[in-house]
């Protein structure tokens, strides 16, 4: 591909996801703009801003010399210590935000026009900095939607006395799913892509063992038949520290869920209360809890390298691929114009699809969303792979590769396309319960 089709490319990407930021901050209620929703979370206006002013930093100050616009928003906006999120209250306001994302994105695109990706520096080749602004404002844009569900459950959004749907859980109910037997085998894992992030990299040479997988990740349903049988009333299934969480947030349900007035559950989505489809995947569990769930079933969490082999190794061709369901044609990386139906992705409707409902982006080894619907916890901490470096800052990867995050994998509904390939990493703490994140289990012998 040539400098000027690269170009092209990411000019129209970017609009593209610059378009599904704006609507997700029409989205936010006034009343909320400035309110820190979550204690992990800055207010819920200021990730808008830093979308802006990380643009601003790598495209055009670190990579193309163009001094930032504002000094005082370039502070506000930034992720650092010495701005610590309590203090990122004082936002202007909802048209000012709206006025900085569009004034840094005229310098983002003017300093794209003269830009040679050719140079040896690493945040210009291959137009690398652009890319990287593409990608983290697509992370931001699905914690955005996560804060807007937190909202909703906040404000409790939604009728006085929802009537739950009833589903069949009697006692006959059974939480069983089909497995897909995964020989075992060597194969490339991470990826040396230019477009990807530093934790993907190097691609390096893991060996897996035979195992087994199930072909779709565990559903609402099946998670209220654990509940049934006192999933989170018998400390036997949890670790200990596990069961200590349980019991500090005395939980009895995942985030979100509501219990119905007649029996089943609701869901605070990102519009405000909804029923929870019975065959949706689960999400917002915790570690601890799917860990959990994993022990009640026999099972356990699949490894993150199990996880990635099963996605992407293709055994006629004997090599990995870039999605489930194959790879790109052009240099570009980025899935064709109807990556909708091979993955439940990209923040369309409200909640994710039934399981199994794209068929079409089934893994080579029969494994069914393992892109889109729900990010899926792996057992495996964040560790760097050998020869990591990192890139372009510590703060992205490195500083969070300390053994206390786990590793999820497999994007969302609500994650953006481009960052739905096999390689990719995501992590969180165990505590956490991310609000498009759940599980599916593995068996056999690690
Ligand atoms: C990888 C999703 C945990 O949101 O903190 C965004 C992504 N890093 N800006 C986060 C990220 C810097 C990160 N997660
Ligand atoms: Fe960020």
């Amino acid at each position: 591909m040539t400098g000027e089709s690269r170009k092209a490319f990411l000019r129209e990407a970017l609009t593209a996801t610059r378009e599904q930021t704006l609507r997700l901050l029409d989205r936010v209620p006034e009343a909320f703009l400035r309110t820190r929703v979550h204690e992990f979370y800055s207010p819920v206006g200021w990730h808008f801003g830093h979308i802006g002013m990380t643009e601003e930093f790598w495209v055009c100050r670190e990579a193309s010399g163009v001094p930032p616009l504002d000094d005082r928003l370039s502070f506000l906006f930034a992720n650092l210590p010495e701005n610590p999120k309590e203090g990122r209250g004082e936002l202007p306001s909802r048209a000012e935000i709206k006025d900085y994302l569009a004034r840094t994105r005229q310098r983002t695109l003017a300093t794209l026009e003269t830009a040679h990706f050719d140079a040896a520096k690493p945040l210009l080749s291959g137009g690398y900095a652009w890319e990287f602004a593409r990608q983290h404002e697509c992370q931001h844009q699905e914690t955005i939607a996560e804060l807007l569900q937190l909202i909703h459950q906040t404000m409790g959004t939604g009728p006085d006395s929802p009537a739950g749907r009833v589903w069949s859980t009697s006692a006959a109910a059974s939480a069983e799913t089909e497995m897909i037997s995964v020989p075992g085998g060597t194969f490339l894992m991470g990826s040396d892509d230019p477009g990807g992030y530093d934790n993907e990299k190097r691609a390096h040479p893991v060996t897996v063992a035979p195992f087994a997988l199930d072909k779709t990740p565990v559903t609402a349903r099946q998670w209220t038949i654990f509940l049934d049988d006192g999933g989170c009333r018998r400390p036997q299934l949890w670790t200990p520290e596990g069961w200590a969480w349980r019991c500090r947030e005395n939980t009895l349900h995942p985030e979100y869920w509501k219990p119905g007035e007649r029996g089943g559950f609701l869901y605070y989505g990102i519009g405000g209360l909804r029923p929870l489809h019975p065959d949706e995947p689960v999400s917002a569990v915790s570690w601890y809890e799917a860990d959990a769930y994993a022990r009640w079933a026999g099972k356990r969490l699949p490894t993150e390298a199990e996880w990635e082999y099963a996605a992407a190794f293709a055994p006629e061709t004997g090599r990995r691929r870039h999605w489930p369901w194959g790879d790109p044609v052009a240099v570009c990386r980025e899935p064709s114009a109807d990556a909708e139906t091979y993955a439940d992705q990209g923040l369309r409707g409200d909640g994710p699809l039934p399981v199994g409902s794209r068929p079409r982006g089934t893994s080579a080894l029969g494994l069914q969303d393992m892109a889109g619907g729900v990010w899926e916890w792996t057992a495996s901490p964040f560790l760097p792979y050998p020869g990591f470096e990192a890139f372009p800052y510590d703060g992205y990867s490195k500083d969070h590769m300390d053994a206390a995050h786990f590793v999820c994998r497999g994007g969302s509904w609500a994650t953006a396309e481009s960052i739905l390939r096999c390689s990719f990493r995501n992590w969180y703490v165990p505590t956490y319960r991310q609000g498009f994140l759940g599980l599916r289990c593995a068996a056999g012998t690690r």
